[in-house]
């Protein structure tokens, strides 16, 4: 009994692994193990002797059940620990490489945009980028029948087939957010909208969604010539220089008059643009003095009050101040032109801190 005894629980101890573990159970406790052959030669006994041997017997399989239990145990410890070891992760490194993403230039020119007329006491006003045709068409006084409506290439939103009120379309200008401006909070008024605009169009200067940032100041003696003004106090900010030369050219646009449409001297060079030089003109912005049935439109009554609108290209003025060729790389989400052009996310432009 003592050799069996030592014998087993030397084995035991010894078992590396849960395999020779399981071994060592079968050549004691198996079917066909030592121990268990001795407990059925228990049968064969004389009572006396059963009596005496029996006890000792299944103590010592009790003994060795419990001594195979325990080493199990550990062997699953030290397993979990091994695998524990080995597939250690650090959690608080970065799962890929810190890269910073970059604020887009149209971001970075709206905030540039939006700070220089805060300075000057204008407020930013916003209205749908899908706009009802009262609101981009009617209201600013361009008729079913006016030109205006197919030179602006509108893109129109499908209406349920059996309703005939005139579709919404995608905004063709910031020019409704005048309206809404003037309905919501009427005069006198000075807002900036800044924001997205749609019109069927793609070349290398048009884009057919692109930004535009409308102005509109209306108190009872606003004139020309503070639009002139203004002007070229933004356009000087904007650029950080002390002159720019200045374009204004007599045009015309339904919801003006008069209007004036404002170009900015630059030159093409080597695919380059550059501002302040050369003999070619960037259109910039459209401009007027408010129509006086706008005013009326917008609930405004116009022998009481006066005033000028603009509306110019965000993205025109980011390609010139930053020297951006290419109008349709600014929606292309290249990477490489992101990070070439893109702004830090800390830049953030004040007229204090600089542009
Ligand atoms: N809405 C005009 C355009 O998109 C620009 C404009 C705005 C002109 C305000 C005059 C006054 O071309």
């Amino acid at each position: 009994m003592d050799d069996l005894r030592d014998k087993y629980l030397g084995a035991i101890a010894s078992a590396a692994d849960e395999a020779g573990l399981e071994e060592v159970r079968l050549a004691a406790l198996g079917k066909k193990g030592e121990i268990a052959l001795r407990m059925r030669e228990l049968g064969t006994m004389p009572p006396e002797q059963r009596m005496a041997v029996a006890p000792a017997l299944n103590g010592l399989r009790d003994e060795v059940a419990s001594a195979i239990a325990a080493r199990k145990a550990a062997l699953q410890d030290a397993a979990l620990d091994e695998r524990l070891r080995a597939e250690w992760l650090d959690v608080t490194l970065p799962a890929r490489p810190r890269r910073a993403g970059t604020i887009h230039p149209i971001s970075q020119v709206t905030e540039e945009v939006t700070q220089i007329f805060a300075a000057l006491g204008y407020a930013v006003a916003e209205g749908p980028q899908v706009e009802d045709d009262w609101h981009n068409f009617d209201a600013l006084n361009i008729a079913p029948e006016h030109p205006a409506r197919q030179e602006h290439d509108t893109f129109y939103m499908a209406r349920a087939e059996g309703d005939n009120r005139p579709p919404h379309v995608l905004r063709t200008h910031t020019s409704p957010v005048q309206i809404r401006a003037m309905q919501a909070q009427g005069a006198p008024i000075r807002v900036i909208a800044p924001g997205r605009v749609f019109r069927a169009d793609y070349d290398q200067t048009h884009s057919p969604m692109f930004h535009q940032v409308e102005g509109l100041a209306i108190d009872r003696d606003i004139t020309m010539a503070n639009l002139k003004w203004t002007l070229e106090e933004f356009i000087k900010a904007f650029f950080e220089v002390d002159r720019v030369d200045l374009r204004f050219r007599a045009s015309h646009f339904p919801f003006t008059e008069p209007s004036a449409e404002v170009d900015v001297r630059c030159s093409w060079q080597n695919g380059t643009l550059k501002l302040g030089e050369g003999d070619s003109w960037l259109e910039i912005l459209g401009s007027g003095m408010v129509h006086p049935k706008v005013l009326q439109a917008g609930g405004i009554d116009p022998t009481e009050w006066q005033g000028f609108a603009f509306g110019m290209g965000i993205d025109r003025i980011a390609m010139l101040k930053y020297g951006i060729p290419d109008l349709r790389a600014f929606f292309e989400s290249d990477l490489r032109w992101l990070r070439h052009y893109g702004f830090g996310a800390l830049d953030v432009p004040t007229l204090a801190g600089g542009l």
